[in-house]
């Protein structure tokens, strides 16, 4: 154990860096409510700070070397100012194999997905000299409610509405780095959505890795649907988007309450995974091409215009140029809005990174490349099928690629650019697509 010396007071500073899901973004705001409330403020950049904060991903090997990535410069950085902490939170962190490789880099804290609500004790014993402080927990206690946070600010907020995963998809890691699945209580969902309805923010998500099956386990009976319909009455938000849906638990109850209440928005992202029924099973996904495509069309048949955006995984072990072009086939069929696409990536510890016949890395990339050549033109020609159109959309502020727009969303979850006052942001207003892109539309005030 090494002693190091007390940062003063005045210059407790934290940088965080994110990655990963939504699920990442707020347990970052819940970090940095942490951290303010044991002194620290937010720092301008990593250089400045005394304390760095890495809210880390394992979905990929690619976003585990992202972090390394980032970790090798701040380290380096720390050789030019040794009383800077380095704190590593996240996925990676539940992982054994990730702690075990961390000890060459010499961070001060590892603290996981679990026991977040301990960081402050953790920078505690950092600052007294403690080094390393290593707290991961392997087990979800109970759910504390509430913790601190600072929210990115704009117009619309991320809540959780569970935690964990039960379901084992057998390439998946999340299971094993968010614990078990739990919910919840609607009480203390709605009293935070009160608050931030009062804060002034418009539009709500609520998230979980499979909020079609939450109230499981809960004392009163209450399930999705009923949970959307609640949150609707929180006077002042006005828009309510959720993520994500898994195939096998979306009930019609759902969709009838997507179609029936205003302020849910027409948008739903459901992973598709593959459009095999064989790999289908060998992912432990529990439904079959036929199901995921009732489920989409009874979608499409109830809500007028909803969206559906949908994530891939191409190069599952064992998968078939036949197997991938079931899912070509299942993407033309369904024509998502949107996909995220990925190439499967083997984890530790999961089922899939056991299974024989991993494919080569080059038959992915180009499996990869002819799958979102294919989605990008089916979403070009949707988009374009929206110019000349009218769209709700709430105004986020400046645009980031052209600041001197104003960049909006649409209740389907596009982005929608266009030229206004800058005072309009946070409105909720109608404009005209002009002009269509693949990730992207734009329009002018109505
Ligand atoms: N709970 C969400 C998914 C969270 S992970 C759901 O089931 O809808 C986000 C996405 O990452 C997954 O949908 C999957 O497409 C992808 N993913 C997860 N593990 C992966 C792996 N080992 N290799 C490649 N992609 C993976
Ligand atoms: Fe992973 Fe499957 Fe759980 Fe989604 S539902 S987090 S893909 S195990
Ligand atoms: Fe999210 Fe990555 Fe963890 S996708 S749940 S931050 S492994």
């Amino acid at each position: 154990m090494s002693m190091r010396p007390q940062a003063k007071e005045h210059d407790k500073s934290y940088y965080v860096y994110t990655y990963g899901c939504q699920m990442n973004v707020r347990d970052s705001e819940v970090i940095r409510g942490l951290l303010e409330g044991c002194g620290y403020h937010a720092a301008s950049s990593p250089e400045e700070a005394s304390l760095i904060v890495f809210n880390t991903c394992s979905v990929r090997h690619s976003a585990e070397n992202k972090v390394y990535g980032k970790l090798g410069e701040i380290t380096a950085l720390r050789r030019k100012d040794p009383d800077k902490l380095i704190a590593f939170g996240g996925c990676m962190a539940q992982l054994p194999e990730v702690r075990q490789k961390l000890k060459k880099h010499n961070v001060d804290i590892i603290f996981g997905t679990l026991n977040i609500h301990e960081l402050p004790g953790l920078i505690r014993r950092a600052e007294e000299g403690q080094h390393p402080v290593v707290q991961v927990w392997d087990k979800a206690g109970s759910i504390i409610e509430p913790l601190p946070s600072k929210r990115s600010g704009g117009y619309s907020a991320f809540v959780n509405i569970m935690f964990g995963c039960n379901n084992f998809c057998s390439y998946c890691i999340v299971p094993y780095t968010r614990g078990r699945e739990r919910s919840r209580e609607a009480r203390d969902i709605i009293k935070e959505i009160r608050e931030l309805a009062q804060a002034g923010y418009k539009e709500v998500t609520l998230l979980g890795q499979n909020v079609n099956s939450y109230g499981r386990g809960l004392d009163e009976p209450i399930d999705f649907p009923d949970l959307l319909n609640m949150v609707s009455e929180v006077d002042g938000i006005e828009r309510i988007r959720f993520t994500t849906s898994h195939p096998k638990d979306l009930s019609d109850k759902l969709i009838d309450t997507m179609a029936d209440n205003p302020k849910v928005c027409e948008h739903i992202h459901v992973a598709m995974q593959s459009g095999s029924n064989r790999i289908l099973k060998l992912m432990n996904r529990g439904y079959t091409r036929e199901h995921y495509l009732e489920r989409t069309m009874a979608l499409r048949q109830r809500i007028p215009g909803v969206a559906i955006s949908t994530d891939i995984i191409v190069g599952f072990p064992g998968e078939s140029e036949q197997d991938f072009l079931d899912t070509l086939d299942m993407v033309q069929k369904v024509r998502f809005d949107s996909a995220f696409t990925f190439m499967y990536s083997p984890r530790t510890g999961t089922k899939a990174a056991e299974m024989e016949d991993q494919l080569p890395v080059e038959v992915k990339r180009s499996r990869l490349h002819q799958l979102t050549q294919l989605q990008y033109a089916i979403a070009l020609e949707i988009n374009r099928g929206l110019e000349g159109k009218y769209e709700e959309v709430l105004v986020e502020g400046p645009s980031k690629t052209d600041p001197s727009k104003l960049t909006s969303r649409s209740r389907t979850n596009r982005i929608i650019i266009f030229s206004g006052p800058d005072d309009i942001a946070g409105q909720i207003i109608r404009v005209k697509i002009t002009e269509a892109r693949t990730f992207s539309l734009f329009g002018e005030i109505a």
